[in-house]
């Protein structure tokens, strides 16, 4: 049987059981995959005896996305880029091998629900510089996006991710994110304002051209106040459950060997859960 997990502290809240276990029934395969609450100073020797524990990989979630990345022998461009690995595997030589597929997952979604966001080649604006945002520039800028907003409530943390990601990122004060809206083609939250029990992102739209994409990263709730005023002024809306599907993909086929898909019905099994949260 071919064992996986996900690594966190805390780690109960984790939805990737539930992706990779409604895989596993559904292709036929052998396989588990585990939830491990590790806590961070025990975190190397976990990952140091990963496949001894039987494990042939694993997601890594918070607190450990950037310690796990410094602990793997390897890591793609995509994990280096970021900063922070969220999915582990070994190679042929078994060395542990990292990468970050946030990315991958966000745009794979974008693409999907939204498929011509980039054409008109218009600025992009990113609302938030965290985790979250750093694996959503990445995708951006690799697929040629040349001019990317990006406001923060904290500015300091906006400059240093636009210098860590070159000229086409330029940091905007929080308090000109209505204005900067003005010739946007897409604006992304990449905050957690807007999730169950915390504060409704406060953005006023009336600047944002009518054809633009709004696409929200939180997806507790699916339909996100954001996403609802977007849709009421007839903006294209793009929701964060596919990023958190798509994200898995690389993983489960890393592990198990079939690359799996994200359906409706993989969809619905993980909204239902989200209605019980
Ligand atoms: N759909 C998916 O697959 C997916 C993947 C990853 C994350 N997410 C979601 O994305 C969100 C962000 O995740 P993360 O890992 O990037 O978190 P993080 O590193 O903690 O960053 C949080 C961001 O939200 C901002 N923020 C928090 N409270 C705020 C407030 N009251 N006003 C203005 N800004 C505020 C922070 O600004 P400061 O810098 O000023 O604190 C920071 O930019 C979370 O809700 C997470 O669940 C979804």
């Amino acid at each position: 049987m071919r064992r996986a997990c996900v690594i966190g502290w805390p780690v109960e809240h984790s939805r990737s059981p539930l992706i990779h276990r409604f895989w596993l029934k559904q292709y036929g395969i052998d396989g588990a995959y585990e939830k491990e609450a590790v806590r961070p100073e025990a975190l190397a020797r976990f990952l140091g005896s990963l496949g001894a524990q039987g494990f042939a990989g694993a997601n890594v979630t918070l607190p450990h996305k950037e310690a796990a990345l410094r602990l793997a022998a390897v890591a793609d461009e995509a994990a280096r880029s970021i900063g922070a690995a969220n999915t582990l595997w070994f190679d042929q030589a078994g060395r542990l091998c990292a990468s970050n597929t946030d990315a991958y997952g966000f745009i794979t979604n974008l693409y999907e629900q939204a498929p011509s966001w980039n054409d008109a080649r218009w600025p992009v604006m990113v609302l938030g510089a965290g985790g979250a945002a750093r694996a959503i520039l990445h995708a951006l800028l690799a697929e040629g996006v040349t001019r990317i907003f990006l406001a923060n409530r904290t500015r300091d943390r906006a400059e240093a991710l636009a210098q860590t990601f070159g000229p086409a990122v330029e940091a905007i004060d929080w308090q000109d994110r209505n204005r900067a809206l003005s010739g946007c083609g897409l604006l992304i939250n990449a905050t957690s304002l807007g999730m169950t029990g915390k504060d409704p992102l406060d953005i006023d739209l009336a600047a944002l051209p009518k054809d633009a994409v709004v696409a929200d990263i939180v997806y507790s709730p699916l339909e996100t106040p954001l996403l609802a005023a977007a849709r009421a002024r007839g903006n294209r809306v793009v929701d964060g459950l596919g990023m958190l599907l798509h994200q898995a993909v690389p993983g489960f086929e890393r592990w198990f060997g079939v690359r799996p898909e994200v359906t409706a019905a993989l969809r619905t099994h993980v909204v239902a859960s989200l209605g019980a949260a």
